[in-house]
């Protein structure tokens, strides 16, 4: 499936993206260095916070309570937040768009 990621700058790229893989190593093995991942997808560091697109609310996996939990340390959130290493790709997510949230 192929993923829109928007940038902090608001800069817009469509990558391809395995099925299998996280989110956030979709973003990052595209060349988004500000995406920092810190913990590398263990759910512990919250650096990997995006923003997804409404319109896939129903088609991503829910979150958990340690993500949910994460998430609340942010001051970026909003209803559309999830920590991307959460967020399994498959092919129902062709054509999402995921836009990387402020830093915290
Ligand atoms: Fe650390 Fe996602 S990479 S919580």
């Amino acid at each position: 499936p192929k993923i829109v990621v928007v940038n902090r700058a608001g800069e817009e790229k469509t990558v391809e993206a395995d099925a299998g893989l996280s989110v956030m190593e979709a973003i990052r093995d595209n060349g988004f260095d500000e995406l920092l991942a810190l913990c590398g997808g263990c759910c512990s560091c919250a650096t990997c916070h995006v923003y997804i697109d409404p319109a896939f609310a129903d088609k991503v996996a829910p979150m958990s309570e340690d993500e949910n939990d994460l998430l609340d340390s942010s001051d970026h959130r909003n209803e559309t937040s999830r920590l991307s290493c959460q967020v399994q790709i498959t092919g129902d997510l062709d054509g999402l768009r995921v836009t990387i949230a402020p830093e915290d």
